[in-house]
């Protein structure tokens, strides 16, 4: 059975897309040597996992600590016992799956992703990392391959509002993260009790510099690139820094009929002109940066009342810290401006879920490069516009991430997907690394 695609590199988004490998390989020799993972066993474990949370668009809505989160990482938990792994759920309410290896003197390779997701979310997101670590565990336990170093897989809490697992393990899960309400309707706190976590033990979970081996993430690539160059691996080069803020617009609401025009303090007017500022700023010049207003509701909400408060939000990412924060400081500048013509005020709250932005190890890059190689699997450098649990591990361990194509680059949608082959090739480089690296990559 063959399962390796090897797609004909479509180059001309080169420019677009950084580094890369432009052969497209006929198999070479060693490719089909060593063990093999099960493309149909980790196409029907997707399946599986996205039952729990289904919403009717056909994705999941599995937020954290919700029932569906509850239920998925029971299953989760299944799958790594039958793959022969102890599972254990830390303070943080990470899942984690061991297996010795031979040398007790070694710290554990650690791999894995997140199953929770977005409201109205994909099948994919997260879920691809996780289930293909399994795969990795469960065929080394099949074909009784010992490794050197532990093997650890790792299945992250609540990833999707500010990596909260991996936010544990660098010791940074702080007071205002654990207060703050998710979209389960707990707060952090209450949500990491509730999938088995105990938050007043969190200094158990911290692990230091030298802890881990190394820490590897395969995840779908969210974006378009890809599937669009025809290239089956991205390796990831660096992953966006992400701050969000709460914003408050504070009119004054008022009679719609009887009040006129130029006497309003119309807090969702302001809004309007602070979307569309956010959008003028952070397009103003050339870069990757993005800016997203992704939540707003009005107060009191009647068609006869003029607003008087607005609930609203920011969001800005970009690969360096400075570009985020002068974009913000701008972002702040029209603000104050539309408040003074409004007659409104403007409240910006940073919310304690920054991710930083992280560059990946060089060597393992090398390694997720060499493996694609081997495999025949055409691959391409490329940054990550999206936040992941490896920008957190980055601090702490050498850590390298690996994508794979999402079809049409949607994702955060139900519409998210991508092939039985692409995940498949996704989790073959996956073991091939992981085996190099507990060989000796990076001694
Ligand atoms: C995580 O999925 C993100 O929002 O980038
Ligand atoms: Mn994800
Ligand atoms: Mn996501």
């Amino acid at each position: 059975m063959v399962r390796i695609s090897i797609r004909a590199v479509y180059v001309a988004c080169a420019a677009m897309l950084g580094t890369m490998a432009t052969s497209a390989r006929a198999q070479p020799a060693g490719a089909s040597d060593g063990p093999r993972v099960d493309a149909d066993r980790v196409e029907a474990r997707i399946l599986s996992l996205s039952e729990f949370g289904r919403n009717p668009e056909g994705g999941v809505s599995r937020v954290a600590f919700s029932e569906a989160d509850i239920e998925g990482r029971a299953y989760v938990m299944s799958l790594m016992r039958e793959a022969g792994l102890e599972v254990r759920v830390d303070p943080a309410g990470n899942i984690i799956g061991r297996r010795e290896g031979t040398d007790a003197s070694l710290p554990p390779i650690l791999f894995g992703s997140h199953i929770d997701s977005v409201p109205f979310g994909g099948n994919y997101d997260g879920d691809v990392g996780v289930i293909a670590a399994i795969e990795c565990a469960q065929v080394l336990h099949e074909h009784g391959i010992q490794t050197r170093h532990p093997m650890e897989v790792v299945v992250f809490s609540d990833e999707e509002s500010g990596l909260t697992g991996s936010r544990a393990l660098v010791g940074e899960l702080g007071e205002g993260a654990l207060s703050e309400r998710t979209h389960s309707g707990l707060t952090r706190r209450e949500g990491i009790r509730a999938i088995g976590g105990d938050p007043d033990r969190l200094a158990e979970v911290k692990r230091a510099p030298g802890q881990i081996a190394a820490f590897m993430e395969l995840h779908i690539e969210q974006g378009g690139s890809l599937d669009k160059a025809g290239v089956d691996i991205g390796v990831v080069e660096g992953i966006v820094g992400i701050e969000w803020w709460d914003v408050t617009i504070e009119g004054t609401a008022n009679h719609a009929g009887t009040t006129p025009m130029g006497s309003r303090n119309d807090a969702l007017l302001a809004a309007a002109r602070y979307v569309q500022a956010v959008n003028e700023e952070v397009t103003s010049e050339p870069g990757r940066q993005v800016g997203t207003v992704g939540q707003i509701s009005a107060d009191p909400g009647a068609h006869n009342v003029i607003p008087g408060r607005v609930h609203t939000s920011l969001e800005i990412r970009d690969l360096s810290r400075e570009v985020i924060w002068s974009l913000f400081e701008r972002i702040e500048a029209r603000a104050a401006a539309i408040a003074e013509e409004t007659g409104t005020t403007f409240t910006f709250t940073l919310l304690d879920v920054s991710s930083i932005p992280a560059t990946m190890n060089e060597v393992v890059r090398s390694v997720i490069s060499d493996a694609a190689d081997a495999l025949g699997l055409s691959w391409l450098s490329m940054p990550s516009g999206a936040g992941h649990d490896a920008q957190d591990m980055a601090r702490i361990a050498p850590t390298g991430m690996l994508f794979v194509p999402s079809r049409d680059g949607i994702s955060h949608s139900p519409r998210e997907f991508t092939t039985k082959d692409d995940m498949a090739n996704g989790a073959e480089v996956l073991l091939r690394s992981l085996l190099a690296i507990d060989a000796g990559a990076l001694e």
